[in-house]
């Protein structure tokens, strides 16, 4: 059987043990009309692998001829000119395990009936085309709907885990976004715009067969950099800039994230490498803390504690190091959050308390360590020569049962190993 289908499969009946009589209703992600690459619903997704638009899922534990109905659109051959070809029903049936594959058109029907007084766990996507009709048949039949609770949870906590198969796809997605880092460095002294480097990241991924990406392509070179989520990427890049870039390949749904920042003249500046050099610091000390048992806001604070001492050293923060974390000081310059779950969708789902330190890292989870240092114009406790920097450095690492394992250990971080890359490029 197909890795993927015995995976999904595998899946949906461990969310059938949770549901007891309760249906699960999941409609899947919606075309926005804008003529832009679909991506999946999240947890549609998930649970079917069914790649198409408008489809919906419905699990009900009490159908005696099989519990997993999926409901998809089979395109008439007016409807194929302008939205394409679809797999149809018996395509999908091939492809994606369901019970049953039905025309969406017969939801309607399917759920006429079945609902009554019934508790069914559903949670509406604006714009669905079955919304309506889903919608109704809820109403009509006095169901009780719940659009969070146990059920939701059971399907994030399945998700915050991933398996083998899982973390399969993103050593793939990963591998592919450290390749476009590295094209990136190479191209470094030989792009002047940052759209350039936003090309070469997202021409290595699609060569490598990445057809879309986690999020848009952050490319941010000098002061554009001290912007969390900077995407315009329509700047120039001048040989004294630093270049931010934060990327990530989408591999067959699962994504990687991967942040590196490189000199675009093949040499860090003094104040540019003693800054970054305190940001790597930051970094490893993040990444070698992962560990089953460990909470992500006790990571986030040991490496926010090696950046203030390295800003110490520097001269550019005064006191002392744990009062500057409680008092959130730091946060002028670093004012993100070292780790985010990764996953489906690039800040994957989290259940309440992973944040906060109420609940600690499993083996099988993949996170983010991203510390960063980005100081304003306006930052003017610290001498000029410092401000409008921006730094991040980023990798995706897994927790295992021993401790860690850092999925893209070969993408170039050393400062001598980036400008070493950086400068093979140079013509
Ligand atoms: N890569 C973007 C972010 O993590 O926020
Ligand atoms: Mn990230």
């Amino acid at each position: 059987m197909d890795p993927q289908f015995s995976e999904i499969k595998g899946r949906q009946e461990q969310l059938l043990g949770k549901l007891g009589s309760d249906l699960l209703i999941i409609p899947g992600g919606v075309a926005n009309g804008s003529i832009t690459r679909f991506r999946q619903g999240s947890n549609f997704f998930y649970l079917t692998g069914f790649p198409e638009h408008g489809a919906v899922l419905v699990i009900d534990p009490g159908d005696d001829s099989g519990a997993v109905n999926l409901f998809v659109r089979e395109n008439t051959e007016k409807e194929i000119v302008w939205d394409g070809f679809t797999m149809g029903v018996n395509k999908t049936a091939e492809i994606c395990p369901a019970d049953k594959v039905y025309h969406i058109r017969e939801l309607e029907d399917f759920l006429h009936g079945r609902l009554l007084n019934r508790s069914v766990h559903y949670k509406p996507v604006e714009g669905h085309p079955y919304s309506r009709i889903i919608g109704q048949a809820i109403k009509s039949q006095g169901a009780e709907t719940q659009d969070e609770g146990e059920v939701f949870d059971e399907i994030t906590a399945m998700r915050i885990v991933k398996s083998p198969f899982e973390i399969e796809q993103m050593r793939r997605a990963i591998q592919i976004t450290s390749d476009a880092h590295h094209a990136c460095m190479r191209a470094g002294m030989r792009h002047r715009h940052e759209y350039q480097f936003e090309a070469e990241f997202e021409y290595t991924c699609k060569m490598e067969g990445a057809l879309q990406y986690a999020f848009g392509t952050i490319v941010a070179a000098g002061n554009h950099a001290t912007c969390q989520h900077y995407i315009e990427n329509a700047g120039p890049v001048s040989n004294n800039d630093l270049v931010l870039i934060d990327g990530g390949a989408l591999w067959n749904g699962y994504c990687a994230d991967l942040t590196r920042t490189f000199p675009a003249s093949g040499k860090f500046s003094s104040i540019q490498r003693d800054l970054y050099e305190i940001v790597l610091a930051s970094q490893k000390a993040g990444v070698e803390k992962v560990a089953p048992g460990v909470c992500m806001i006790d990571i986030h604070n040991h490496s926010a504690a090696v950046l203030i001492d390295g800003m110490k050293e520097l001269g550019l923060v005064k006191g002392d190091t744990y009062e500057l974390i409680e008092s959130n000081a730091y946060k002028d310059y670093w004012p993100g959050a070292l780790c985010h779950s990764l996953g489906i969708d690039v800040h994957d789902v989290l259940l309440p308390g992973y944040h906060k330190g109420d609940k600690a890292l499993k083996p099988g989870m993949i996170i983010t360590v991203e510390p960063g240092f980005y100081s304003q114009a306006f930052n003017k406790d610290i001498p000029e020569e410092f401000r409008e920097i921006g730094i991040r450095i980023e990798d995706d690492v897994l927790v295992t049962e021993e401790g860690h394992e850092n999925l893209s250990p070969d993408t170039a971080k050393e400062v001598a190993d980036v400008e070493a890359m950086v400068q093979s490029g140079a013509e």
